[in-house]
This record gives structure tokens, sequence and C-alpha cells, in this order.
């Protein structure tokens, strides 16, 4: 039997991905997969467990037998509700940190194809078209600016009334994007046969627009 079909969107921090992601799930009626929320879950379990972020072994062992659940969009580390909690710009430094090992990332890779289910899947992240998914049958690359990024998330921080610095959330996310881009393991590149997306002067909406249409396309040539 063929497997559903996957819609892989990659792209650098708040490039709007998540978002886009999920919004076409919807439309879709597909399942979603929020691939960073994993390595953020590693990231706050290893805090919690005052695991060395030095120590790929032992953060590799957590990953593999990281007891979360996602329930009605929420996330569950245990029986305890995170989806703000792994929100934090530190705890997103601390993922990108961490997802540089190979072993962890492998630990996180039977997971994440668990998720590929009938009637299909959108994935987000970083390396869903280049490596956990390879047959997706769309693969997209969405990027932004690094201000127009950086602005976003200063919007999506001030909104939920947490205080921000445009410059430091800008250093931030190029910090965070070299880290992304320059490390050996799965790093952040446009994968083979991928659409780019600049989404820089595009709404939510308009973005989301494109991406049904290349899929849209895509399935009248199956
Ligand atoms: O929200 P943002 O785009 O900043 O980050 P995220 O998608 O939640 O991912 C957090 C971190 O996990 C990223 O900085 C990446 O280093 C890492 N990540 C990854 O390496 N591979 C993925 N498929 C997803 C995230």
């Amino acid at each position: 039997m063929p497997l559903p079909p996957v819609i892989a969107i990659d792209g650098p921090t708040a490039s709007g991905k998540g978002t886009v992601a999920a919004a076409i799930a919807q439309k879709l009626g597909f399942h979603y997969l929020d691939s960073g929320a994993l390595y953020r879950l590693v990231a706050l379990a290893s805090k919690n467990q005052c695991i060395d972020i030095g120590n790929s072994a032992q953060l590799a062992v957590l990953a593999e037998k990281l007891p979360i659940s996602f329930e009605n969009g929420h996330i569950f580390l245990g029986e305890e509700n995170v989806t703000e909690a792994i929100r934090t710009e530190e705890i997103g430094l601390r993922a990108s940190t961490l997802a540089a090992y190979v072993d962890v990332r492998l630990a996180l890779t039977g997971l994440q194809r668990s998720f590929l289910k009938p009637p299909g899947l959108v994935a987000d992240g970083r390396d869903m078209a280049s490596v956990i998914f390879p047959g997706a049958i769309l693969k997209v690359f969405l990027t932004a600016t690094a201000q127009a990024r950086a602005e976003r998330r200063y919007k999506q921080l001030i909104a939920k009334g947490i205080p921000a610095k445009l410059e430091d959330l800008l250093r931030d996310l190029q910090e965070r994007d070299a880290r992304d881009s320059n490390r050996g393991a799965a790093p952040l590149l446009v994968a083979d046969g991928a659409k780019v997306l600049e989404t820089s002067d595009l709404s939510i909406d308009q973005v989301v627009a494109v991406v049904l249409d290349w899929y849209q396309s895509v399935i009248a040539q199956h």
C-alpha cells in the first residue's frame, strides 16, 4: 500500500512555518508534526534533570524515552502541560544546541516518522524534506529576512505579554540560524526538489494559499 502523502515544510527560525503548517494540516484534515517541539521537549526535560548540555550520550538516552503526548494542541511531558514552557527563547537556544548531536537526532527519528498516518501529514522543521521524509510529495522551504523574522517574533511575544527587545531577538535569531546552518548533522538547507517561498512581504494567509496551490498541482500530476 502506498504511504500517505507528506507535505514537508522547512525553514529558519520564525519563518512562520509552524503557523503555516498547522493551518494547512487543518485545511486538508491531515495530521501535523511540529518537529521543533520534540527538540524543545528534550531541552526542557534535560534542563529539569540538570543534564549537561555537552553530554550528548545522556541527552540521546533521554530523547529516546521521552514521555511525551500531544492532546488537542497541548503538549505534555509526563503529566505536565508544557505547551508554553517549551516556547521560551532560552529553551529554543538549548534545543538548537542539542539538535546538533547526531545521536539525539537519531533518537528522535522513529518518533517523528510515527506521525505519518492516513490521510496524510504536514511536518515542519529543518530536515523534514532532506532526512525524515525524503519521499515527501511536496517540499517547501519558507524563508524571510532576519529583520522580518525578528519583528514577527517580537510581535508574537508582546502579544502574549512576554517582555522582549527587538535587538536581542535579532541577535539570538542570527545565532540560531548560524548554528542550524553550519552543523554537520542535518543542517538547515533547501532540500533537492524543494520549492522556496520568500515570505517577508506575505501574510500567513497568502503563504498558506500558495502552498495549498502547489499541493493541488502536485496532486493533479499524480
Ligand atoms: O520556533 P523555531 O523555528 O525557532 O524553532 P523550532 O522549530 O521550535 O526548533 C527549535 C530548534 O530545534 C531549532 O533551532 C533547531 O535547531 C532544532 N530543530 C532541528 O534541528 N530539526 C528540526 N526538524 C526541528 C528543529
